[in-house]
């Protein structure tokens, strides 16, 4: 039974379109605790598009489950975080013009820049993910740069469409989550998630955690936030 992180990035997107106080993230956090969830996750983009350092630092304080910063390898944001010292930060590409993010981190091609984050974040206590495609070279990539933990991309899976493409994407990470907890890896999924396509990955033995935002914090609009959470932990169980 794979725990499951709520992604509260989108409450924040809320409160931006207005540069107001609310939804306020970190009540979200709150009610997303109560109603289930077993770690918050808020990516600080280096745009600040959607969630700010402030809130960072608030959920830090506040929140009784673990904070999962998402976060680039930038150098400033990697100090931010040492600042801070969320409970874990997984890393992610970031790019500027992206609607969210495009595909996992190619750690084969950053090894020196990914090695310096992870090295830096681990001296302060961070646990580290990197958030990788479901490939045998990127999860290769990550055990030799010596992560604990990783967290597979499902968003081809979540955005195949018709049956055969989502069996093929579903297969592959499946066994990449096999091949990553034969070699020693924690796994985590996410990207894409939602109500009706949870259960099969939920369902592949060997996921630790599912991180799921958009697809919540849309239904919260129609069930709200607590309702939403609870829908997607039974889901998710
Ligand atoms: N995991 C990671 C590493 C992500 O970057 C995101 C998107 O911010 C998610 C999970 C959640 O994706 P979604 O919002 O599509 O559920």
């Amino acid at each position: 039974m794979p725990d499951l992180g709520v992604n509260i990035d989108h409450v924040a997107t809320l409160r931006q379109a207005r540069l107001g106080l609310v939804p306020d993230p970190v009540y979200a956090a709150y009610l997303c605790e109560k109603a289930g969830a077993n770690s918050i996750v808020a990516h600080l983009r280096e745009d600040r598009r959607h969630i700010q350092d402030k809130d960072i630092l608030l959920l830090r304080q506040k929140i009784k489950t673990r904070l999962n910063l998402e976060m680039s390898i930038a150098p400033s944001i990697v100090s931010i975080a040492c600042k801070i010292k969320p409970y874990q930060a997984t890393l992610v590409p970031e790019h500027r013009r992206e609607l969210t993010t495009e595909g996992g981190l190619d750690v084969a091609a950053n090894f020196k820049k990914i090695s310096t984050a992870i090295g830096k974040l681990e001296k302060a206590g961070i646990l580290v993910s990197l958030f990788i495609d479901p490939d045998k070279k990127q999860i290769d990539a990550s055990k030799k740069i010596g992560a604990g933990i990783i967290e597979l991309h499902t968003g081809r899976y979540s955005e195949a469409k018709g049956n055969k493409e989502k069996e093929r994407f579903f297969n592959e990470i499946k066994q990449a989550v096999n091949y990553a907890g034969g070699i020693g890896l924690s796994v985590n999924a996410g990207h894409g998630l939602d109500y009706a396509n949870v259960r099969r990955i939920a369902g592949i033995n060997g996921i630790r955690e599912l991180n799921i935002g958009y697809s919540i914090i849309c239904k919260a609009i129609y069930v709200g936030l607590f309702k939403a959470v609870e829908e997607m932990r039974r889901l998710a169980r």
